[in-house]
């Protein structure tokens, strides 16, 4: 049911915790099962220098987690902001059908993470910029 990149994420999660004074942080629920994501980054030069994951919710969820962690270290912000949910669970070689709602949290977690390092650091008219798309409806970012 599960490909094997699915099964080795879930059960050696990368980048597992939360960044202590991390430089932006997303949170975002499920609004199908009610699970919840959060991602801390740290940015320098506008790079994503380091990123952590925290996630209550399905194996499902926490390989699309671990996946887009890996996938945006040391990628630009503008870079990190082109990750789609649908490119996390591409790269995980793909969810089964009823699992598809999980990769929903992993790349909006990260999107709100970047909005939030940018409002902190008074960047807010460059967030529509970046961010081209950003989760409507049931996000909210954290301090
Ligand atoms: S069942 Fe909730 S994210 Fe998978």
């Amino acid at each position: 049911m599960y490909t094997d990149l699915v099964m080795d994420h879930f059960s050696n999660p990368r980048n597992v915790g939360e960044i202590e004074d991390a430089d932006g942080v997303g949170q975002i629920g499920n609004p199908v099962c009610g699970d919840v994501m959060r991602i801390s980054i740290d940015v320098e030069d506008d790079r994503i220098a380091d990123v952590k994951f925290k996630t209550f919710g399905c194996g499902a969820a926490v390989a699309t987690s671990s996946m887009v962690t890996e996938m945006v270290k040391g990628k630009t912000l503008a870079e990190a902001a082109e990750i789609s949910n649908k490119a996390v669970a591409e790269a995980l070689g793909g969810l089964p059908p009823n699992k598809m709602h999980c990769s929903n949290l992993a790349a909006d977690a990260l999107h709100l993470a970047i909005q939030d390092y940018l409002t902190r650091a008074g960047r807010e008219a460059e967030v529509p910029l970046i961010l081209a798309a950003l989760p409507k409806g049931h996000e909210h970012s954290s301090p």
